[in-house]
């Protein structure tokens, strides 16, 4: 069954300008498919902190259960990604970015120049990731297994995390 639909977010200038191919949005797609999720799409953005935040929205409003953003979490002044993410947010999930990394740091130390942030607006769970096909691999894979109950959870009121 259907752990409910979810939308990828490339977002890079260059990949909007079709001046390189998007490879990391693909790979997160083809991850949370494995995993069960039902992969709406997959859309290219340019790093247009409001144009992101927009988008981010309204996918809250057509009911995606997730939404993965890779890209535009570093610390380069294009980089607004999480910013746009904690202007849509009404509630952090620091855990997420925490684990993901914690499980990076394992693999890199550039693990710390990545600013992704985790959080709930609606139902929806937007998580960003870092840009490149590599931290997409690792950073998911760090909070896939936890991915079912979280989006479980999230459309019921009153059920815990032992229930
Ligand atoms: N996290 C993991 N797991 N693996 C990586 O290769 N790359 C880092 C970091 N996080 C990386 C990672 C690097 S080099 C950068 S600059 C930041 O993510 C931000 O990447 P972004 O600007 O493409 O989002």
């Amino acid at each position: 069954m259907s752990l409910g639909r979810a939308l990828v977010l490339t977002i890079s200038d260059s990949a909007a300008a079709r001046k390189r191919e998007d490879l990391s949005g693909p790979e997160a797609g083809r991850i949370l498919t494995e995993a069960g999720f039902d992969v709406s799409g997959v859309e290219v953005l340019p790093d247009e902190r409001f144009d992101i935040e927009s988008r981010l929205r309204r996918a809250c409003e057509e009911g995606f259960v997730l939404v993965v953003t890779t890209g535009g979490t570093g610390l380069s002044p294009r980089d607004t990604t999480p910013e746009a993410t904690l202007a849509v947010i009404e509630r952090a999930v620091p855990g997420i970015p925490e684990l993901m990394r914690l499980e990076s740091f394992k693999v890199t130390s550039r693990a710390a120049l990545s600013r992704a942030v985790a959080g709930i607006r609606r139902s929806t769970l937007i998580i960003n990731l870092p840009g490149s096909v590599k931290g997409v691999r690792e950073c998911l894979g760090a909070v896939q297994p936890i991915l079912p109950h979280a989006v479980a959870t999230l459309n019921r009121s009153s059920l815990g995390c032992g229930e």
